[in-house]
């Protein structure tokens, strides 16, 4: 049988991802071959493997068992959302709300939240690139929380990374933290319940529910964030999280009825829509 050389095999990994990766296929196609060059296994039969698996729909991360987020290399699982790149637009803005406090106060401890933390990657991301940053991650999956310990440890965080799993800012009360957070960052939950079942139901096929499921109007979560957050802030403390699209106005009437925030800011993508809310409790609350 002859062999399939390197250009055969990248046009057949690319034809198998080309429905499902679109735009995106030739890079997603080179992070297929190089990961299947990295082992286990013969190169060729598991970059098809792999191919396959992301032609079935499951997200590149979970398709290759390694996600890139922000500058950092992360573990992926099954039953914990792969992250997306949606999201560096959420960790570039806490990174430059970090910078502008430590621009503010070298050397002081920057202290923050990753609530809903999934794989980590806010966390990991954020704790990379700030060497002052201490972070409280904390997800209601048992799944999650383990993979955000063992991402951390991997990049070699995990000292200035504490990991809870449970409802909410529930495993982070009556631990001294209120009242002490420079930062919250949560990516929600948010799409509707209803939509989830119908035009997102693939989503589910390969990741879990709680990474999406935002309640009967996308907003259950973020209404909660918004309720509980401040109790951890610092009186000028920050709340940053990702919304979906169209739901600007919603969220905004939600932050202006919370009356312990100062107004909201977003910041939009590179079509501009705005996919992220910047809020900050007032100075004397
Ligand atoms: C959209 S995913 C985001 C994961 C990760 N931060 C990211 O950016 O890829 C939402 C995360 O929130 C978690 N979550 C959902 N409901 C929660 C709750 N009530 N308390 C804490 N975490 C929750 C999910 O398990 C999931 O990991």
């Amino acid at each position: 049988m002859e062999e399939t050389t390197p250009p055969q095999l990248r046009a057949q990994v690319l034809a198998l991802i080309l429905p499902v990766a679109g735009a995106g296929a030739e890079g997603e196609a080179d992070r297929i071959l190089e990961r299947a060059a990295a082992g286990p296994g013969e190169p060729a039969a598991r970059a098809l493997e792999l191919a396959r698996k992301r032609a079935q729909g499951a997200p590149l991360g979970l398709a290759t068992g390694l996600q890139a987020f922000l500058g950092v290399t992360l573990a992926a699982r099954e039953d914990v959302l792969a992250p997306r790149e949606e999201t560096e637009l959420l960790g570039r803005s806490a990174l430059a709300v970090l910078a502008g406090l430590a621009g503010q106060e070298p050397g002081r401890e920057l202290r923050m939240i990753d609530m809903g933390c999934g794989s980590g990657n806010l966390t990991c991301a954020l704790a990379a690139a700030m060497p002052q940053a201490r972070i409280w991650a904390s997800d209601l999956t048992a799944s999650c929380a383990a993979l955000t310990v063992e991402n951390a440890a991997r990049l070699g965080l995990g000292e200035r990374v504490q990991v809870s799993c449970g409802d909410l800012f529930e495993p982070l009360r009556g631990r001294g933290l209120e009242a002490s957070m420079d930062l919250v960052v949560m990516n929600p939950p948010y799409i509707p319940s209803s939509s989830l079942e119908k035009t997102h139901a693939r989503l589910l096929e390969h990741e879990p529910r709680e990474a999406f499921d935002g309640g009967p109007y996308g907003i259950s979560i973020v209404t909660r964030l918004l309720q509980d957050a401040p109790a951890f802030l610092k009186p000028g403390g920050h709340l940053l999280f990702e919304f979906g699209q169209g739901q600007e106005k919603l969220v905004q009437r939600l932050a202006e009825r919370r009356e312990a925030y100062a107004g909201i800011g977003f910041a939009a993508d590179a079509q501009g829509a705005p996919r992220v809310g910047i809020l900050r409790t007032l100075e004397r609350p």
